[in-house]
């Protein structure tokens, strides 16, 4: 491939159908909890967090799932895997809805394909073991730390017709208090917000609020093109001798142009113990078993840490 050639190698309004999961990391912020078990495994409410990228994934369109795992991750593949043993007991117990929710996770025409990250060496690395499965197609990146809720419409299925229209890279966007900007990689636009999305010619990591160009936080969705694999192909260790994908991306963004997307919907940063947390109470309270009884005994306790303005008890 010619890095020289400004030239696209795909056609532009290729179809999105395949998406890269970087699931190599090692979540030492939830350790000791992730000393033996993924961080993508951990449950919201009832289903892994993991799940709930898939289930928009394929809401999305995308068909093909390229996930990228590491050491002690095996649970993942487990998850998704059909489970004869359990199938057959629960089929025999005539636990119906139990064994569909173990058996049909994702509809038969879902491929998952599974690769080893081998070191740590960073997201945009991390991105680059996944092309040899996308090839030079464009391709959608999802962080699974974010669960985005879908009550204002699928995020990443605009994203991809965006793509699909323009022929260019889309990054899902959200604005985000000016002094909280020194946490996100921040889109650089290059013209104004028109329908919910808006060019950019770059990104600035952790900018501080003085040197913002804008309050527009890069958050875990990209639908990204070919080009983004050259890039990536030919990195070098950047910021904390890691292969960043900001970096791929800023490349691309001056050759080919690039989108953000503002989010319309509620995300939960599950990679962080509050959003967790927050998603854990934010979909309980949606489940009509759990509400009617988790309701009060929030209130509860809501009022009596209120009373004792005491962080955590025992
Ligand atoms: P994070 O840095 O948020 O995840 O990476 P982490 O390293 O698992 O978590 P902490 O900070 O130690 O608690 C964002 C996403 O990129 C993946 C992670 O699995 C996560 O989904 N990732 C990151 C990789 O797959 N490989 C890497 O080398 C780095």
């Amino acid at each position: 491939m010619n890095l020289q050639n400004p030239k696209l190698t795909e056609a532009p309004h290729r179809k999105v159908t395949k998406a890269i999961i970087p699931a190599a990391g090692l979540g030492t912020r939830f350790l000791p909890a992730t000393k033996a078990m993924p961080k993508e495994m951990l449950t919201v409410v009832n289903k892994p967090i993991i799940q709930y990228a898939l289930e928009e994934a394929y809401e999305a369109g995308i068909r093909e799932f390229i996930i990228i795992t590491g050491r002690g991750k095996a649970a993942m593949e487990n998850h998704f895997d059909y489970p004869y043993e359990l199938a057959d007991t629960l089929q025999k117990k005539g636990k119906l809805a139990e064994l569909e929710s173990v058996t049909n996770i994702l509809p038969k025409d879902a491929r998952l394909y599974y690769t080893r990250q081998g070191e740590p060496l960073g997201l945009g690395h991390a991105v680059h073991c996944g092309h040899v499965i996308t090839g030079d197609d464009p391709f959608v990146v999802i962080l699974p730390d974010d669960i985005l809720c879908r009550s204002n419409g699928n995020d990443l299925k605009a994203m991809i017709e965006l793509y699909e229209r323009t022929g260019q890279s889309v990054v899902l966007a959200e604005e985000v208090p000016l002094e909280r900007t020194v946490n996100y990689g921040i889109c650089d636009p290059s013209g104004p917000i028109v329908n919910g999305s808006m060019p950019i010619k770059g990104f600035v990591e952790k900018p501080k609020p003085e040197d913002a160009p804008s309050r527009c936080a890069i958050v875990g969705r990209y639908v990204l093109s070919a080009r983004h694999r050259q890039y990536l192909a030919n990195a070098k260790p950047g910021k904390g001798n890691e292969i960043q994908l900001t970096d791929a991306m800023a490349q691309v963004a001056a050759t080919e142009g690039f989108q953000a997307y503002l989010q319309q919907n509620t995300r939960f940063d599950c990679g962080d113990k509050v959003g967790f947390q927050m998603a854990n109470l934010y979909f309980a309270m949606q489940d009509p078993y759990i509400a009617p009884r988790l309701m009060p005994f929030l209130q509860e306790t809501a009022a009596k840490f209120e009373r004792r303005k005491e962080p955590r008890e025992g």
